[in-house]
């Protein structure tokens, strides 16, 4: 753990009637799915600015829809694990590494843009899912309805993606022949 993370925050002491070791083991688990949150938006605005090729206007508006929403959700994540008591990661440092997503050091094709942000939203999807049992038996309701509405959204991001890559259906191709 590095030194600013993972901490219970200095000060009033906190009640909500979840103790402090399933508060902490909870916001070690949104820890990380921030990291893998944060990585996927980085990610995503990366390849925002720079896909190239036939797909280019499709994709970058594509990318621009799913990078705001990632935004949106680095601070629900985060004000979360505030919520709990906890000092919520905020440095490139502790996002790789808490981050189960590998950064992206060249520019990939069009098509590699897509598997590689589909393998970031099924990890993070996994990393969710992974937290979610532990909220659930210390009755964090609010953690476990967040990260059940994150499941949602990066299994349809995934879906969608997935789509892209995949042949025209037998009855689409038909039609169009
Ligand atoms: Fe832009």
């Amino acid at each position: 753990m590095a030194k600013n993370t993972g901490k219970e925050a200095k000060s009033v002491p906190i009640n909500i009637g979840i103790d402090e070791k399933d508060r902490r083991e909870i916001a070690e688990g949104l820890s990380r799915l921030l990291a893998d949150n944060f990585t996927l938006y980085l990610k995503t605005h990366n390849f925002h600015w720079n896909v190239t090729g036939p797909m280019f206007q499709t994709l970058h508006t594509m990318f621009e829809t799913q990078y705001n929403e990632l935004w949106m959700a680095n601070d629900l994540i985060a004000e979360r694990i505030r919520a709990l008591g906890v000092v919520a990661p905020g440095t490139f440092e502790d996002f790789s590494r808490l981050s189960s997503i590998k950064e992206q050091g060249d520019v990939p094709t069009a098509k590699d843009m897509i598997r590689l942000l589909v393998d970031g939203h099924e990890a993070t999807a996994r990393t969710a899912r992974s937290v979610i049992e532990t909220a659930e038996e210390a009755n964090d309701t609010p953690t476990a309805d967040l990260l059940t509405e994150r499941l949602q959204i990066h299994e349809k991001t995934a879906w969608m993606l997935r789509s892209l890559l995949a042949e025209e259906s037998s009855a689409a191709a038909s039609k169009s022949a």
